[in-house]
């Protein structure tokens, strides 16, 4: 079954905002097979973000993310990946539509609330970076 990665991120932490990102996730109805709240370390930030790591703005991306608490999380479902790509909204909140997560709640693109994975490959990676095998709980909803 597909699989993405989310971090709700230490502005989303901050906010309050991990039981409101979590309640629209379930009650889309996908179903979390890993979760955890933890500091980022700067070597997992560079690895995360490695992509951006000619960007400008990448000294201060990884600065902000090993700034506090990251709720890092796995969700399983049929097209999750796209589809949570979808609820969280685009990258710069302000232009994100109302109904996403970040339209709702965010104003900068430093400041987006959340990650999720861009495509299957990629959530793979993010996966097998930030949690062990042991860590994901693999079930299926019978209700
Ligand atoms: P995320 O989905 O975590 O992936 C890369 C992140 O880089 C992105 O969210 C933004 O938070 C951040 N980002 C992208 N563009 C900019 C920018 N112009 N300035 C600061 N941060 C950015």
């Amino acid at each position: 079954m597909e699989r993405t990665f989310l971090a709700v991120k230490p502005d989303g932490v901050q906010r309050g905002l991990v039981g409101e990102i979590i309640r629209r996730l379930e009650a889309k109805g996908f179903t979390l097979v890993g979760l955890k709240l933890m500091k980022v370390s700067r070597e997992l930030a560079e690895q995360h973000y490695d992509v951006h790591r000619e960007k400008p703005f990448f000294p201060g991306l990884v600065e902000f993310i090993t700034s506090g608490p990251v709720v890092a999380m796995v969700w399983e479902g049929e097209g999750v990946v796209a589809s949570a790509r979808k609820l969280i909204g685009a990258t710069n909140p302000l232009t994100a539509e109302p109904g996403t997560i970040r339209g709702d709640f965010g104003v900068s693109v430093g400041r987006n609330l959340i990650h999720g994975s861009d495509a299957v490959e990629t959530g793979r990676r993010e996966i097998a970076l930030w949690f062990k095998e042991e860590e994901l709980v693999s079930w299926q909803p019978t209700l």
